[in-house]
Order: C-alpha cells, then sequence, then structure tokens
C-alpha cells in the first residue's frame, strides 16, 4: 500500500471480523491504546503466537514519533481502545506514518460482548448449536429435535438462544445449567421469565456455598439418573460433584446412537474444573477426584463427543470455532488426567496449582440464585475479562 493510500481514514474491523481472523490465525498486529491498568485487567487473546501490544493512547500525544517509532510499520496493524474513539485516533496518525492500520469497531467493549453462534452437528434428528462468547471463553449449546430445543448454560444476554430457537422453527421447552456459575451470570433465570420454559439446576447447587443461603430465583430440581427427552433427543443428568455440589454432566443421546456429554465445568479439553470456587478447595478436591475417576469412563465410549462449557485459550477451538473432541482425543490429550492415577498426585496437583480466586466470583453465585439483582452497568463489571474457572497449568 503506498503512503497516498494510507492517508485516508482508517478503515474499521468489527468483532465478528476479528474473531474469524483470530480463529483463522490471521489476526493482525493488536496495538491496544488503553490505560496499562485496563490492559492488565483483560485484553484481547487469540491462537498462541498472536502479538498484543500496549501503547497507552497518552503517549501518542505526548510524544507522537517515539510512540509511532514502537509500532512495526510493515505489519497490518489493528488499533483497540475501549469504546473506539481513541483507536481511530491513533489509526488514522498511524496512516500519516505509512503504517497499515485499522482499528476495532466499538472498541474493546464490542468484542466483550460478541456471541458466536455455530452449528457442532447438524443430523437427521436435529441439531446440536453451540454459543459461545469468545471474549470470555465461555461456551453453550442449545440442543434442537423435533420443535423441542433446550438450552445448556446460557450465557448473559438471552436474544442469541430466543432467536436461533426461532430460526430453527423451534420451541424452547426445557433450560438447563449444569452448575451454578461463579465466572458469568448464568441466562437460565431470564429465559425462563422470557419464554416460561423451566429451569433446571442441581438442588446442592441452589444454596450458596459460602453465604449458606438459598436460591430465591424460580428453579425445578434435577437430580442424577434423571431423563428429559427434547424431540428425539435424550438427555441423561450424570451427577458430578467436586467443581460444585451440584455440578452435573448431562449425557445427550440421539436416535442414531451418537452420543454428546455436556460437561460444564466437569472436564474441560486441556484441564478441569477448579474445585475451590465455592471457598472449599480442600474439602471439594476429593469429591471432585471421585467424580473424575468414576463418573466419566463407565459412562463414556471413545467416540462420545465432549463439549464443555469453557475453554482457556482460543487454541481449544478448531478454525471453524467449535469447542468440542472426541473422549478418546481428550483422553490421551488432557495432560491433566494424567495426575488420576493417585488421590494424593491428584491432589497436590489441583491445590498446587489454582489459579487467584477471583472475588467477584462469590458475588455471581449471588446474583445466579437470586440473592443479588446487579444494575446492567454492575453486571458487566462483574463479567468483565475471560473465565478463570479452569486449573492454571
Ligand atoms: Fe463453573
Amino acid at each position: 500500500m503506498t503512503i497516498a493510500e494510507l492517508q485516508t481514514q482508517a478503515p474499521a474491523v468489527t468483532a465478528s471480523a476479528l474473531y474469524d481472523a483470530l480463529l483463522h490465525n490471521t489476526a493482525p498486529f493488536i496495538l491496544d491504546v488503553r490505560n496499562p491498568d485496563d490492559f492488565a485487567r483483560w485484553r484481547i487473546e487469540g491462537r498462541t503466537g498472536l502479538t498484543v501490544l500496549n501503547i497507552p493512547y497518552y503517549d501518542f500525544i505526548e510524544d507522537e514519533e517515539s510512540a509511532v517509532a514502537r509500532v512495526s510499520a510493515d505489519r497490518e496493524v489493528l488499533v483497540v481502545c475501549a469504546k473506539e474513539g481513541s483507536s481511530q485516533y491513533v489509526a488514522d496518525l498511524l496512516r500519516t506514518h505509512g503504517v497499515d492500520a485499522k482499528y476495532l469497531e466499538g472498541g474493546i467493549l464490542s468484542w466483550g460482548h460478541l456471541y458466536d453462534t455455530r452449528d457442532i452437528i447438524v443430523a437427521s434428528w436435529g441439531r446440536i448449536v453451540q454459543v459461545t462468547r469468545p471474549a470470555r471463553g465461555d461456551v453453550s449449546f442449545i440442543v434442537i429435535s423435533d420443535g423441542a430445543a433446550a438450552v445448556i448454560d446460557p450465557l448473559r444476554h438471552t436474544t442469541p438462544y430466543l432467536e436461533s430457537v426461532a430460526a430453527h422453527g423451534a420451541r424452547l421447552t426445557h433450560i438447563f445449567d449444569t452448575h451454578v456459575h461463579a465466572d458469568h451470570i448464568s441466562g437460565g433465570p431470564a429465559l425462563t421469565r422470557e419464554t416460561g420454559a423451566p429451569y433446571y439446576v442441581h438442588p446442592y447447587d441452589a444454596i450458596h456455598p459460602i453465604d449458606m443461603l438459598p436460591a430465591t430465583i424460580a428453579y425445578t430440581a434435577l437430580d442424577d439418573g434423571q431423563t428429559y427427552r427434547i424431540g428425539q433427543v435424550e438427555l441423561r443428568m450424570i451427577w458430578y460433584p467436586g467443581h460444585t455440589l451440584g455440578q452435573v454432566n448431562i449425557l445427550a443421546i440421539a436416535p442414531d446412537g451418537s452420543r454428546y456429554l455436556f460437561t460444564g465445568d466437569g472436564i474441560f479439553l486441556r484441564s478441569f474444573g477448579r474445585p475451590d470456587l465455592g471457598g472449599k478447595g480442600e474439602a471439594w478436591t476429593p469429591v471432585l477426584y471421585e467424580s473424575m475417576t468414576r463418573r466419566l469412563p463407565p459412562h463414556l465410549d471413545d467416540a462420545t463427543l465432549i463439549l464443555p462449557s469453557h475453554f482457556s485459550t482460543l487454541d481449544e477451538a478448531d478454525e471453524s470455532g467449535r469447542v468440542a473432541a472426541p473422549w478418546g482425543i481428550v483422553r490421551r490429550t488432557n495432560a491433566s488426567l494424567a495426575y488420576l492415577e493417585s488421590e494424593e498426585a491428584f491432589r497436590s496437583f489441583v491445590l498446587g496449582n489454582l489459579p487467584a480466586f477471583p472475588p467477584q466470583y462469590v458475588e455471581i453465585k449471588r446474583v445466579n440464585i437470586g440473592l443479588r439483582t446487579p444494575s446492567e452497568t454492575e453486571a458487566e463489571e462483574l463479567e468483565l475479562g475471560k473465565n478463570v474457572c479452569a486449573l492454571a497449568k
């Protein structure tokens, strides 16, 4: 590109175009111009190898030459700020210096709000749809068959689910949370209010683990071994305590014999859910060990597709954005499973690799069982950044 061509206004890149580029590992070099504190709290993350640099906006105002000199001139640059204004300014400025700069439309806020909807499988019996919030590493699902739909682990904003269910000519009949989440506000109670479909959760999670106060939301208790029918698909609840006391894995059995295990935080593709988010890591670690050694293999053949509710790194998603892998692959490639060899090895691995406990997670669990109702601004603040539900290693 010539300097003359570059001396036009910087083009905008949408959050969904950015996500597509991150999945395909074709994203440009990202220049984040927010202040260092905001950058440290959360930033855009992609596959291994993505370059993200923080040069605050005011550096470009105070000393333009030296700030510009820190940006590589021979690469495409995507400038990101909180809302859009300062990134547009910096991108325009960089173009006058011959840098091929674009800016993220709507800033990092629009990245944080991006929901991505994709099919996991489309079959004669129906389909499984995946709805993710890439900035948070949160994943949820819709099972649709014969005009009925079940949502599993819905995220806070309900529109993507309502739109997807309607687009497939279905009616929402069941809403499940595999457990009461700590990292994000569930869309379950809101979907119940909006559609009348019951919201299912295990009763052990309907008590705040730290406050010991009972839920005030309307929910229907689910139980180990219980089954529900969504069109031609059977959903079987498998109680799997440890991450929370009421965590369940949900096994979907399709009429063609294919099986799908919605694992919540029970197991991820590369890690598993930490047992300390109820404030009782020491006590819940042996419970998790028991679940992981006794409650996964009996139900699983190698072809069962594992569908977790989080990823820690985008490397866990394939190029089409699906966060899914057959159990035969997960049991060989999820390195953290090696520690299941003995309870003592598991215990020291788990308790030695717990990431910092985000203080807002206690409050989010309150919100999720109705003990607190945050404003939209408070909800945004509580959910800021990426989940830390997995063990660090
Ligand atoms: Fe969780």
